[in-house]
């Protein structure tokens, strides 16, 4: 495994498992499949309703808690409850989570910053981080944090590189942990010649040289997946290297376009919902 040393000194794996949109039965055996193979990081959400699935994916897996890096992120309906952290990790089943975000700038987002501040201080996190925080949402949060983010999880892959955001998170050390990051199984992106091409040359697929190029970038990335032949190959991408002029290749093909275009409508019922979390 590669490793991430963070600011403020923790170390996190550049690939790790998502879990968006996976039920809990999938969840529990993604998870579960993704760690008895090797995979450390696991990236969940309040709002995936998959926590306490997660969770026992990783009991049966066996991995031990130093081995595990398990994040997980605070909807806003939970940013003004005191116990959402407490709450959430009950659902985990863990004492700490290794990495805590704040999902959406939706609501009171500041309480809900907060609450990942004392976490930290409390132990119950040992990284912080926020998510969809881009443009004015992280410019006015850097004045107001006192501890600040150790991550920044946004939509990123090579059509969208978030090119004005990396010179902000450069200024605090912020690393960037990509969503989307094989296009949330665009064809179109894992298509491009480029990557066949690339994939002939190393022997790997189109989407594995893809998550090489996340990683070569700098960024975690965390694909979601169901199926375990491709859990198993996007964790098998770190023994080649893509070169400069590969890399410079891949670049051309950055069209600062977007999956998931979020508007204020949308933030406002984000702010308004509240998950149907798992009983058991
Ligand atoms: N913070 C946020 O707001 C936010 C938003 C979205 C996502 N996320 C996080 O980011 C993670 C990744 O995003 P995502 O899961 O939506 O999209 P993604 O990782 O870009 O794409 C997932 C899709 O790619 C397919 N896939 C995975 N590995 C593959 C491979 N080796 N070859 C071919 N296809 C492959 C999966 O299908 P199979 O199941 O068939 O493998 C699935 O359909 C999420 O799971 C979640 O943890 C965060």
């Amino acid at each position: 495994m590669e490793y991430l040393v963070l600011n403020n000194g923790v170390k996190c794996p550049v690939i790790g498992l998502g879990t968006y949109m996976l039920s809990p039965a999938d969840a529990e055996n993604s998870v579960r499949e993704a760690m008895k193979m090797g995979y450390s990081l696991v990236d969940t959400a309040n709002a995936y309703v998959n926590e306490r699935a997660v969770g026992r994916g990783i009991r049966e897996s066996g991995i031990s808690r130093d081995e595990l890096f398990l994040s997980t992120k605070l909807w806003p309906s939970e940013y003004e409850n005191s116990n959402a952290v407490d709450e959430t990790l009950e659902r985990l089943g863990v004492d700490y989570v290794d990495l805590l975000y704040i999902h959406q700038p939706a609501g009171n987002w500041m309480a809900g910053y907060r609450q990942l501040e004392r976490a930290l201080r409390e132990g119950k996190a040992r990284t912080i981080g926020i998510s969809n925080f881009e443009g004015k949402y992280i410019e006015e949060l850097q004045t107001k944090w006192e501890i600040p983010p150790q991550f920044i999880q946004v939509e990123a892959h090579p059509y969208y590189t978030q090119q004005e955001l990396r010179k902000l998170l450069d200024r605090y050390g912020i690393r960037l942990m990509s969503w989307y990051p094989l296009g949330h199984g665009d064809k179109t992106l894992i298509s491009e010649p480029v990557f066949a091409a690339l994939g002939k040359k190393y022997g790997k697929t189109p989407a594995q040289v893809i998550l090489r190029w996340h990683t070569q970038m700098g960024f975690t990335v965390i694909p979601g997946s169901r199926n375990v032949d491709h859990i198993r190959d996007n964790l098998n991408i770190l023994d080649f290297t893509l070169t400069d002029s590969e890399m410079a290749e891949i670049a051309k093909l950055d069209r600062g376009a977007r999956y998931y275009h979020r508007t204020d409508d949308q933030l406002a019922q984000f702010a308004a919902w509240r998950p149907s979390f798992e009983k058991e």
